[in-house]
């Protein structure tokens, strides 16, 4: 696993679009994992701008993203289909028809069935992730089990009341979500962890212990044969690392 130690958010960003830039242009068709939540936030305006900018050309790439609210539509405002429309999509020349945000409404089990028909058939180059201050990956909340494929998740409360900041109450978050499994996640050819803010307890597991511990879903990492964590120096600093 490889670390990389950001001086601040601003920096994390640039080094993970720098990461992304590479694999766009050498490889401009191939099929990227996004995540959401606050952390890719930086990196996805960096990588506007360099479309807009530099010319890093987004017309043939596809992208998967790792999970999505079970009962919000596209349009909610905080539904994942929305986020990465808002903070990405629609700020780089990517064609939409070739983004996939899992839908989690209406027949859960048919959804399911093609996001997991998308992931057996798509070798995603890099996926980018963040990490729950539970240690979850995607939505792959702590538990004695992880699972391999796509799936539906019930929310930690610890999930529900750190995501709860992006909705107008606690009860407004929804309780359950879709999510990549961890297998998926751990087939993609890189990983690209973006760690920093109050993730003291992930962090440390993930850098201080050596173990792999399903009760911190992100200690996968260490599995991994291409993964980079980009942890912010003030977490870095708080945790020993
Ligand atoms: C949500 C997403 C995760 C993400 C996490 C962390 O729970 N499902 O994929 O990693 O938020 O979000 P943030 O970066 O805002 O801390």
């Amino acid at each position: 696993m490889k670390v990389l130690i950001a001086e601040d958010a601003t920096d994390a960003a640039v080094k993970a679009a720098d990461i992304m830039e590479k694999i766009i242009r050498e490889e401009p068709g191939c099929t990227i994992g996004l995540a959401t939540g606050s952390s890719p936030v930086g990196m996805y305006k960096e990588l506007a701008r360099r479309c807009k900018e530099d010319g890093l050309d987004f017309s043939k790439i596809h992208s998967v993203n790792l999970d999505e609210y079970v009962g919000l539509e596209g349009t909610h405002e905080q539904s994942y289909r929305y986020f990465m429309d808002t903070n990405l999509f629609d700020h780089i020349n990517i064609d939409k028809a070739n983004t996939f945000v899992v839908k989690a409404t209406g027949d859960i089990e048919a959804n399911l069935k093609e996001f997991n028909d998308i992931l057996d058939n798509t070798d995603i180059r890099i996926q980018l992730l963040g990490v729950g201050p539970d240690g979850h990956l995607g939505f792959n909340e702590p538990g004695a089990t992880l699972y391999d494929g796509a799936h539906e998740e019930e929310l930690d409360d610890s999930t529900i009341e750190a995501n709860k900041r992006f909705f107008d109450s606690k009860e407004d978050v929804p309780t359950r979500a879709l999510t990549m499994g961890m297998g998926n996640i751990m087939r993609a050819q890189s990983l690209l962890m973006i760690i920093g803010g109050n993730k003291e307890t992930a962090a440390r597991k993930l850098l201080m212990e050596d173990k792999i511990d399903p009760m911190c879903p992100a200690t996968f990492l260490r599995l991994h044969r291409d993964a980079t964590v980009i942890i912010e120096k003030e977490l870095a600093e708080r945790i020993g690392y």
